[in-house]
């Protein structure tokens, strides 16, 4: 039996952070496409030259040709320009819906049957405009946010209270924007609310370090994210080749779930080899909910804000 494949439409960091890690974990024959010539290629060798080490015998090609991701099971894009210094997601708008275009067309032609992991920023725009280009079905494409941004806020309630990260179960939802929702009601330290463990003014700042957390980094290393973002797409991209069934946040496109209509938003969904199986519906608290529709109301400027742009071409 042929092993699968898994396309890295991007290999920038995240892309190839992600890539690296289905390759040690060998979940299938990798492709890593970019358009700087020579970058796909060289990272495509250096890996596959470390599978004699490792004991791996998965396929790693890179490649400047488009149509080499044909016939993938996954599609993970990550292409696009990502975040400068003193650039909020939202500038990167104008830039990298032109880049989805492109790239959900080439999918639709080269790969039609695969299961598609947007990460690029704005993410909730991208991913809108991603679904549109290639065509497919709501539970064949979802967006990359809410596992880096639950895993952003577990790391921080771990540090907070000297415990292992595992013992930390924490979601953020909403959109993937500095007002996304971390959810207090169910995020629990070894099955105590957390809110019995951190007093609220502590747990406030907690949660805004979280809703910052990719821009802490970005003044840190003046680029994004990679460990963590490629760590949290290889979640997703797993738990499709391995129909895990996980519950896990992601930007799914919501048809009536949490009374969103039409557009993506970073829910609980459980994602397999059906893709996003389904959207779990939890409650939330009053404040939690208009906070999430808050978050939503910005998702909705950032795709109104895009099709502006498109329309315009300014
Ligand atoms: C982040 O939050 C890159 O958006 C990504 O770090």
């Amino acid at each position: 039996m042929a092993r699968r494949k898994i396309a890295f439409i991007g290999a920038g960091n995240v892309g190839a952070t992600c890539a690296h890690l289905c390759f040690l974990r060998n979940l299938g024959d990798i492709v890593l496409y970019d358009i700087i010539d020579g970058l796909p290629q060289g990272k495509a060798l250096d890996m596959a030259e470390s599978a004699p080490v490792l004991g791996i015998d998965a396929q790693v090609v890179g490649t400047t040709n488009i149509a080499d991701i044909a016939g993938a099971d996954c599609c993970v894009v990550t292409s696009g320009s990502p975040r400068k210094p003193g650039m909020s997601r939202d500038d990167l708008l104008k830039i990298n819906a032109k880049v989805m275009s492109d790239v959900g067309a080439a999918i639709r032609a080269h790969a039609s049957g695969a299961f598609v992991i947007a990460v690029t920023n704005p993410l909730d725009a991208m991913v809108t405009q991603l679904k549109r280009a290639t065509g497919f079905q709501k539970h064949r494409i979802v967006g990359q946010a809410g596992v880096l941004d639950s895993a952003r806020y577990r790391t921080f309630l771990a540090m907070e209270l000297n415990v292992s990260v595992e013992s930390v179960n924490a979601t953020v939802l909403g959109g993937h924007g500095d007002d996304m929702v971390p959810v207090r009601s169910y995020t629990t330290v070894g099955g105590v609310p957390v809110e019995k463990l951190i007093a609220p003014k502590r747990l406030q700042e907690i949660e805004t370090r979280t809703r910052n957390g990719g821009g802490e980094i970005v003044n840190l290393m003046k680029t994004s994210s990679y460990y963590a973002a490629g760590a949290a797409t290889f979640r997703m991209v797993e738990a499709y080749m391995l129909d895990r069934k996980e519950v896990i946040p992601c930007a799914a496109y919501l048809e009536g779930e949490y009374g969103v209509r039409g557009l993506f938003a970073g829910v609980p969904v459980v994602i397999g080899a059906g893709g996003v199986e389904r959207v779990v519906e939890i409650e939330l608290t009053a404040a939690e909910k208009s906070a999430f529709d808050g978050s939503v109301a910005h998702v909705k400027e950032l795709v109104d804000a895009m099709d502006k742009v498109i329309a315009t071409g300014n």
